[in-house]
């Protein structure tokens, strides 16, 4: 039987969300974890976790980072600079990347202070992160307001060059996915009927069935 949700379900304090909607803990769907990185204004390497964004393409190839913090340095350098690299790290390089937001100084090398390397990206003026198995150069394209307080920005990104790890790439080596590929936010997930809550998990995906098979 499904149940209807059309309002924060009594048992889920939306003030201790930390400014999420109780939506995204019931729903709780996976999005990939990337780290962006930048140069900020004085030149030194900027990163940030993301989660919330997805790819697709039409013209090109494109990601929508759908909720950035115009507070955060990623926002600021995006717009002085206009590019930008996403960073996929596989399980490995992850907690590293989860570090860069103890290393958050204007002053500081965020890459480097994690234990990541910095590289500077090869079509684009953003730096990379070396241990991170895919890397996407890409350009900012357009940005808007989430909410009329313009807290946070929808962004959009056309990726211009890829790099990405030949033994990823090739599935019949470590591939794409399963325990070595993407990595996904399982971010909290609560029942809406007891207020159960689970820790957030990071995911991973394997291949199940082709669509022949189902
Ligand atoms: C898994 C994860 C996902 C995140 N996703 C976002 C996001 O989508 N938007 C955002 O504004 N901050 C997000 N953050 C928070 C930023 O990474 C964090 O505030 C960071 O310190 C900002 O760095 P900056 O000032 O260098 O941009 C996320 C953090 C984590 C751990």
């Amino acid at each position: 039987m499904k149940k209807e949700f059309d309002a924060c379900p009594s048992v889920i304090d939306e003030s201790k969300l930390y400014g999420f909607s109780w939506m995204e803990h019931v729903m709780a769907i996976p999005s990939p974890l990337v780290v962006v990185t930048t140069y900020k204004a004085n030149g030194m390497p900027n990163a940030t976790m993301q989660s919330w964004c997805t790819f697709t393409g039409e013209e090109g190839y494109h990601c929508i980072f759908a909720s950035v913090h115009k507070s955060g340095h990623m926002y600021t350098s995006l717009k002085e600079r206009g590019c930008c690299v996403i960073n996929f790290p596989s399980k490995d390089a992850f907690m590293k990347c989860m570090a860069t937001i103890e290393h958050n100084g204007f002053d500081q090398d965020e890459i480097t202070a994690a234990g990541l390397t910095a590289e500077p990206a090869g079509k684009i003026d953003a730096p990379r992160i070396r241990e991170c198995f895919l890397n996407l150069e890409c350009e900012l394209e357009w940005e808007r307001d989430l909410s009329a307080d313009g807290a946070h920005a929808a962004m959009c990104l056309k990726i211009v060059s890829v790099l990405m790890d030949e033994m990823h790439f090739d599935e019949k080596e470590v591939g794409r996915y399963g325990e070595s590929g993407y990595l996904y936010n399982i971010h909290s997930p609560r029942n809406p009927e007891t207020g159960d809550v689970s820790e957030t998990y990071v995911g991973v995906i394997k291949k199940y069935a082709t669509y022949d098979e189902l």
